[in-house]
């Protein structure tokens, strides 16, 4: 399974870029805004910078809502670098620009999955991730994780080549659980990456040896 860090800010990139354990990078407007980036070239330069940290695809997502605009920002995206994923959101003019990114070998991440009609409709359009989003579903009294299993059956019996990008992870167990069922790939904050690390007895079992390596001189 991929792992994938789900902000834009550098230092957190690069301590999970540090960590080995980094296989991409996703962001939205609203990471974007929360790293206080605005601009069209703020944005360039910050992705630009993103893909230097890190050697993996970077979604970037379009920040229009129709077709045409769509097609002419998500190419302004992918000409930032050949790591750059165009995250396109599923709405009915998402799915031509899906289709027509797909058509001319460019990356797509479509983003906002919330049903498995959707990401159904996302495969048929040849998007090369889709983002169903685990944590939001949760928030409102849905099995988020039961949306993963969904996708995952569907994209097997047919033998669909888009990979489930599990996003909206709120904790370690999300992770641990997408792993289960078999998501492509995760994208995660920081502390739920780091989460994973942690276990009593290793902290426990880590005090024991460094005490008795003292007495082997
Ligand atoms: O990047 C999309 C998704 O991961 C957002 O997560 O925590 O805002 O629901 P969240």
């Amino acid at each position: 399974m991929k792992f994938f860090i789900d902000t834009a800010n550098l230092e957190q990139i690069k301590e999970a870029q540090d960590l080995g354990i980094l296989d991409g990078v996703t962001t939205n407007p609203s990471l974007m805004a929360k790293e206080g980036i605005s601009g069209a070239e703020a944005i360039k330069q910050h992705y630009k910078t993103i893909c230097e940290i890190v050697d993996g695809d970077i979604s970037a997502e379009v920040l229009s809502t129709t077709y045409e605009e769509m097609i002419k920002e998500g190419e302004e995206l992918a000409a930032i670098h050949p790591n750059i994923v165009v995250k396109i959101p599923m709405i009915k003019d998402g799915v031509k620009a899906l289709k027509y990114f797909s058509d001319k070998g460019i990356k797509t991440n479509c983003t906002l999955i919330f049903s498995a009609g959707q990401a159904l409709l996302a495969a048929k359009a040849g998007a090369t991730y889709v983002s169903p989003f685990l944590g939001r579903l949760d928030d409102i009294s849905t099995d988020g994780l039961n949306l993963i299993e969904e996708i995952r059956t569907i994209y097997n019996n047919y033998m669909y080549d888009t990979e489930i990008l599990a996003a909206s992870i709120r904790s370690p167990m999300h992770i641990i659980n997408c792993a289960k069922i078999g998501a492509d790939v995760i994208t995660s904050p920081l502390p739920s990456i780091l989460g994973l690390l942690k276990h009593p007895l290793t902290d426990l079992g880590l005090a024991q040896f460094v005490a008795d390596a003292k007495k082997l001189g």
